[in-house]
């Protein structure tokens, strides 16, 4: 018997211009665009194998064994790729993050990415890149973003469909289009309190600044991808600052609230570093720790400071890069 196995490696993605709520309906379409930098130097690998003895799919992640909800999506991307290939079997799947999973890291994003990448390639599937990035944004949004390297741009989703229509993520400058270091201060080791998903839920239903936050991340993210054609570090660095600070609002008006006692430490700390001249921003997602967009020449200033801020347990440099890979292996056994 002959089987169909791949291992696939992606990396996550930092929004700069956020993504933060979804389209009404099926689809799992955002209802903004969002443009990120994928990052060498955090990954995750994913092994996936179908394999006909196995009666159930069945997900391992860093060594345990998942269950429920994140068991679900899995076989819901995977179900795609069965009834394109026109495979009955059932899956293994193990995957490994050499980063905090699930705390707002965009563990989902490289995960989901390399799910994808590798279900795809086990099947032997002849798909282009943007149909992978459709099936993994289907699994979480921003996963659609990690199957590219470098700078990534998300169209928002179309409005009142049955969910069939395709939406891919493009990539739209290489990883040097800007001379920055992008520095991971992670705050917490566990898990986040509230999914991105539900937290986004009831920023749709709840907040009073949902509709204002709709508009204004639109005309955010057209000036920052001009800003990023241009190689405008600087407006680039306020313009991403300013999606974060208007999502987190938008977020904070209903009680939703990722940050922690050291995130509010680390803004402070990037606002004097940027008073005393340097080129330095940062960025939240739904989760406490921030991200630290650095110009290149000034990491050895800034790391350090941001490493001595109180409550910060750890700091990863990265680097904007971080195209995918992925490798089939066909088995006889
Ligand atoms: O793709 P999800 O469902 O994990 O949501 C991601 C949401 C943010 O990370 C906060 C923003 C973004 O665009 O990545």
């Amino acid at each position: 018997m002959t089987t169909l196995t791949a291992t696939a490696v992606a990396h996550p993605n930092i929004a700069l211009a956020k993504y933060w709520g979804k389209r009404v309906g099926p689809g799992n379409y955002p209802a903004v665009p969002s443009l990120s930098v994928t990052l060498d130097g955090m990954a995750s690998r994913t092994t996936l194998r179908f394999d006909e003895r196995l009666r159930e799919d069945r997900f391992v992640l860093g060594n345990e064994l998942v269950q429920g909800r994140p068991l679900d999506r899995i076989t819901s991307l995977v179900d795609e790729v069965r009834a394109a290939a026109e495979i009955t079997a059932r899956v293994s799947v193990v995957s490994a993050n050499d980063f905090p999973t699930a705390s707002g890291l965009a563990s989902s994003a490289s995960g989901f990415a390399a799910l994808a990448l590798a279900a795809v390639s086990a099947a032997g599937l002849a798909w282009s890149s943007e149909q992978i990035s459709n099936l993994a944004r289907r699994g979480s949004a921003s996963a659609g973003r990690s199957i590219f390297g470098g700078y990534v741009r998300l169209p928002a989703g179309p409005i009142g469909t049955d969910g069939s229509i395709p939406l891919a993520a493009q990539p739209v400058a290489p990883a040097d289009a800007l001379p920055i270091k992008v520095v991971v201060c992670v705050t917490h080791a566990g898990p986040k309190s509230v999914s991105s998903t539900d937290g986004m839920l009831r920023t749709m239903e709840k907040s009073p600044y949902y509709e204002r936050w709709l508009s204004y991340a639109c005309e955010n993210e057209a000036e920052l991808y001009q800003a990023l054609l241009q190689g405008n570090l600087r407006s680039v660095g306020a313009l991403a600052e300013a999606s974060a600070l208007a999502m987190h609002a938008s977020a904070l008006a209903c009680g939703v609230s990722y940050f922690n006692g050291a995130t509010l430490e680390l803004w402070k700390e990037v606002r004097l570093l940027r008073e005393a001249g340097l080129a330095v921003w940062g960025t939240v997602d739904a989760g406490p720790h921030m991200k630290v967009l650095v110009r290149t020449d000034q990491e050895t200033i800034v790391v350090p400071r941001l490493r001595a801020v109180a409550g910060v347990v750890r700091v990863i440099v990265t680097t904007p890069g971080g195209q995918p890979t992925v490798k089939r292996v066909e088995e006889s056994t």
